[in-house]
Formats: structure tokens, sequence, C-alpha cells
């Protein structure tokens, strides 16, 4: 049987992720919207692209949350995005509601299935979907570590006129602007980043990739990035549907590691068919692990806010 992935939020980040995902003709998608014909014209747009890009992915859009039963991935892209000038955290009391929401529905009908957040703000949603559901830590996370450290690799491989597939690098913590790409496990066709760049130049790329979500949403005008996004969602979708066992960063709930505890935050873990199959704990330079603590003390506020409305 094939595997069935739900995308809740036939938006631009929903819609490009099924994009994504149809193409790689593994699995067979769900669109689900509120709003009444979108949804259904996407997804029927997606398929009827099948015979033109030669993918047999059923990809269905609906409003009802009965058609999404028996998921093995729920991906939550519900929410509104940011205007200029907001920050993600500015998003909070308007998606949570949706989140939960979107949540209590989803697992409602697929009871087994993994949940992969992109709402923003990215940790407390993914946070949220945890609290609600009720699932394994294991089965709720976060998609932004993916599209975070694509950014930074696509910084460096600009500036260094090099293949994007040699530039190997990590960017950690929340999904936000206290996120920590990390410079001391920056390399490029395995040479350290400090020796081909510039701290300045370095600190340049650091802040731009900071500010990364930003710059589009600046550039739009009318919304955010979805593309990248997209994309890292699918890479996730794959670790987990094709039990790849990734090793990438993605928001999960931290228990001790790295110092930080009840909080999700995005560091290095296996991705595989159990989902979160493991954290792993890199030995990282003084300055990154406060970093890293810094942005897990920032989602934790936004937490505590979330948890004081809910
Ligand atoms: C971004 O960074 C939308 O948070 C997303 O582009």
């Amino acid at each position: 049987m094939r595997a069935k992935v739900t995308i809740v939020g036939a938006g631009n980040v929903g819609a490009t992720t099924a994009s994504y995902l149809a193409q790689r003709n593994y699995a067979d998608i769900v669109l689900v919207d509120i709003v009444e014909g979108l949804p259904q014209g996407k997804a029927l747009d997606l398929l009827e692209a099948g015979p033109v890009l030669g993918y047999d992915s059923y990809v269905v859009g609906t409003n009802s949350y009965e058609d999404t039963a028996n998921s093995d991935v729920v991906v939550i892209t519900s929410g509104v995005a940011r205007k200029p000038g907001m920050t993600r955290d500015d998003l909070l009391f308007t998606n949570m509601n949706i989140v939960k929401g979107v949540t209590e529905q989803a697992i409602r009908y697929s009871t087994n299935c993994m949940i992969m957040v992109v709402s923003n703000p990215l940790d407390a949603m993914t946070q949220l979907a945890y609290m609600v559901s009720q699932f394994p830590k294991n089965r709720v996370f976060g998609q932004a570590g993916v599209l975070d450290t694509a950014r930074f690799r696509a910084f460096l491989a600009m500036e260094l006129n090099c293949s994007v597939q040699d530039v190997q690098a990590y960017v950690l913590g929340g999904h936000g602007d206290t996120m920590v790409p990390l410079v001391s496990m920056t390399t490029v066709g395995g040479v350290p980043i400090s020796e081909l760049l510039p701290k300045e130049r370095v600190d340049a790329l650091v802040q731009r990739t900071r500010d990364g979500g930003g710059e589009i949403v600046s550039l739009l005008k009318t919304g955010s990035a979805f593309y990248a996004p997209g994309a890292s969602v699918a890479s996730m979708v794959d670790a987990v549907l094709l039990d790849e066992k990734r090793i990438i960063p993605c928001s999960t709930l931290l228990e001790g590691e790295y110092g930080i505890s009840g909080v999700y935050a995005g560091v290095p873990v296996k991705l595989g068919a159990g989902g979160i199959e493991q954290v792993i704990e890199l030995k990282l330079a003084a300055d990154e692990l406060a970093g890293l603590q810094k942005s897990a003390k920032a989602v934790q506020d936004i937490v505590d806010l979330m948890k004081s409305k809910l």
C-alpha cells in the first residue's frame, strides 16, 4: 500500500510541499483546508501535472478531515504568514488557535501518524501540537533547521562560487532571530570555513541566514517563503517514509540534551521511520552552546506566553 501524507493548509507552503512530494511518486497526498474550493482546485491541478511529469501520486483536496484518515504523516502548514516588519513571534496568538484546532481534528482520524509542523512561530507551534496530540515526542517534530541550514549553505556557496552540495553546515536553535549557525562545524569540501573566508564575511552570512525568512518577506511583501520551506518539508517526509535515518536539524523536545529541558528547539536528530529516533549531541564551541541555550530560552518565553493564553 502507498504511504499517505496529509498536508493541512493549501496555501503556498502546503501546495508547494504537495507538488514536491507528488513528484517523488511514493505517496498519495491529501490537501486539506477550510477554504472551500482551494484545496480541491490545487489538488486537481497537481493531479493533472502527473501525466506530464510522470507521476501517479494521487492528490486529493478536501475540506473534511475524514478524508485524511489513516495518514502516515500529517504536515501542518496552517496559519497566517508574516507581513513585512513582523517577527514570527508576532503570529503567536492567531496561529496557536489554528494549530490547536487542526491538530485535534487530524489526530481524530490518524491516531498513529507522525506530525510535522511548519506553522510559525515554529518551535512553539510544534510544542503545542505535541501538547494537544499527547503523542510520544518522537512522533511530533518541526521543520526549521533544514530550511535555515539550506539558506546558510546557499549563501556560502554563492560567496565561494562552489556547489551547494559541497557545503556542510548546521543551523540549530529556535526558528527565529536567535538561531545558531554552527560556524565551528561548517566546512566546504572538508575545509573549515574559517580557512576560506575572513571572519567578517562569515559573520555577515550568519546574519543573513538569521534574517533569511525576513529577507523573502520584505521582497514578496504579501507573504513569506514557500519554495525552500516546501523542499525542506518534502526532504523530511522522505526521511520518515523512506526510513532514511538522516542526520538533520529538526525542532524536537529537549529533555536535558545541551543542558535544555522541556522545550522544543532545533538540534541534529536521526530522522527515520520511527520519527525522531535519536537526538544527536554535538560537542559545541562554548559560544555556540551558550547561543543555543539562549535561543531555547527565547522559545521557552513564547511557550510560557502561549500556555498562559490556552
Ligand atoms: C521562513 O523562514 C516562513 O518561517 C519561514 O521563511
